[in-house]
């Protein structure tokens, strides 16, 4: 079924300047954008998003990561596109991450992970519903 999904370019890879990169390889698997932001996150919104993680040992340098500098924010859409999207990226951990993976190639710790993307339908409905209104996602 097509359906859509959030990912986040993670401010690492917003530093390294390869969100062209990354957003090519969506793009080459058969994701579209449908809606997309850049963000300079603060904590309140940071910690919202993250809100299941709260209270885990890394929530506060999670938090500290997330707004370290500016995210870029997209919808992406297409068959299957919660899987694919996280088959692109990788492990969330770059050291278990497949080579070929966007993990594996632009990131450097489990914290500075280079990309999220939501890991089932129903985070996937909450996630992009946290920072885009229905109005935002143009039909493709
Ligand atoms: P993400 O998919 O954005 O969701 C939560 C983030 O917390 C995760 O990617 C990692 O960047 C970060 N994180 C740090 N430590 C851990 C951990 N032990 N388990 C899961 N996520 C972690």
């Amino acid at each position: 079924a097509v359906e859509r999904t959030l990912s986040i370019v993670k401010p690492d890879a917003v530093g390294k300047n390869v969100i062209g990169e990354i957003y090519s390889r969506f793009e080459k698997n058969g994701l579209a954008i449908v809606a997309a932001k850049m963000v300079q996150l603060d904590a309140t919104r940071a910690g919202g998003f993250y809100a299941e993680h709260r209270g885990r040992p890394f929530f506060d340098d999670l938090i500290t990561f997330m707004t370290s500098g500016p995210v870029m924010i997209q919808v992406l859409e297409g068959e299957g596109a919660i899987a694919k999207n996280r088959e692109l990226m990788g492990a969330t951990n770059p050291q278990d991450a497949d080579a070929g993976t966007i993990r594996a190639d632009f990131a450097q710790s489990i914290d500075a992970n280079a990309v999220h993307g939501s890991d089932s339908a129903a985070s996937a409905e909450r996630e992009i519903a946290y920072f885009f209104a229905a109005s935002d996602l143009c039909e493709r």
